[in-house]
């Protein structure tokens, strides 16, 4: 099965591509955090009171899928390996990029985690769901003491301010360096994590695209 998928991968990933699956992993994942970011803070911004609990509650929504696309997204990454594309010759950079993607990574899995233990430890100010509708459970806080679940919230919390810093340092500098290979190095590193459009021959007949014939005044 695993070396079936990779075969399958090894299509995309020999032309310097990242396969379909990476690129729908990379683009969804993209939109999720960043709209997570703006609710997180939308929601801190907000007085206490009704609105606030509801913005968090849509928060902990879009925030537990990302968790769960984490964890695929990382068995992916493990069975396929990403292509090897033009920035890979460049030295101090390349091995930037990489931190820059462990890093990621560890935002994909420390936030929601560090969310879902806050939420617990509050004493669940309301009911977590998946995406808005698929029941998750708290974590089982009530199994330790005040003092402990005191001691995680405050753990958790100053961990999910920091990665929220993290993330927001990261970003930025990844999208810079991806548009400086495109439009600066051009380098195929971009073009490798967009998706791909197929040149289509015209199926009617007769319509095949042919170069145009010079118009007499360029002849
Ligand atoms: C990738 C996922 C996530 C991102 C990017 C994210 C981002 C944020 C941001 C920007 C804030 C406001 C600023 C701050 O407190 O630092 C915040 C606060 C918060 N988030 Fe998240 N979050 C994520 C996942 C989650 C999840 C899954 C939950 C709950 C299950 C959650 C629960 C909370 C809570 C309770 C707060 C309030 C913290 C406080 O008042 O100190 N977060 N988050
Ligand atoms: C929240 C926003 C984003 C996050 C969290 C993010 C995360 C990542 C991660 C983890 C990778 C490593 C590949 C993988 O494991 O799947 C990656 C690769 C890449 N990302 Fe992003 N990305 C974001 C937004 C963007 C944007 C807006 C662009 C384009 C301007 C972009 C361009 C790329 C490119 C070109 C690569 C391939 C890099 C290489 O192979 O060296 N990313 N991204």
């Amino acid at each position: 099965m695993i070396g079936a998928l990779r075969r399958w991968a090894s299509r995309h990933t020999e032309q310097s591509r990242y396969s379909p699956v990476g690129i729908a992993f990379h683009w969804i994942m993209a939109v999720l955090i960043l709209a997570q970011l703006s609710i997180g803070w939308y929601a801190s911004l907000l007085p206490s009171g009704g609105d606030k609990l509801l913005t968090y509650e849509l928060h902990s929504a879009v925030g537990l899928p990302i968790l769960l696309l984490a964890i695929g997204r990382l068995f992916w990454r493990v069975i396929i390996p990403g292509p090897i594309n033009d920035a890979d010759s460049a030295g101090w950079q390349t091995q930037a990029a990489y931190l820059t993607h462990y890093l990621f990574y560890f935002c994909f899995f420390g936030l929601p985690l560090s969310g879902w233990i806050m939420w617990s430890a509050l004493g669940e100010p309301a009911p977590l769901r998946l995406a808005g509708f698929i029941p998750w459970p708290s974590l089982p806080m009530y199994e330790v003491s005040p003092e402990t679940q005191y001691r995680l919230l405050a753990v958790a919390e100053e961990s999910h301010h920091i990665l929220v810093l993290l993330l927001v340092l990261l970003i930025p500098l990844h999208i810079a360096a991806a548009l400086k290979h495109h439009f600066w190095d051009r380098h195929d590193v971009l073009r490798g994590m967009l998706p791909e459009v197929p040149d289509w021959e015209d199926p009617r007949k007769g319509k095949q695209h042919r170069p145009r014939e010079p118009r007499l005044h360029e002849q």
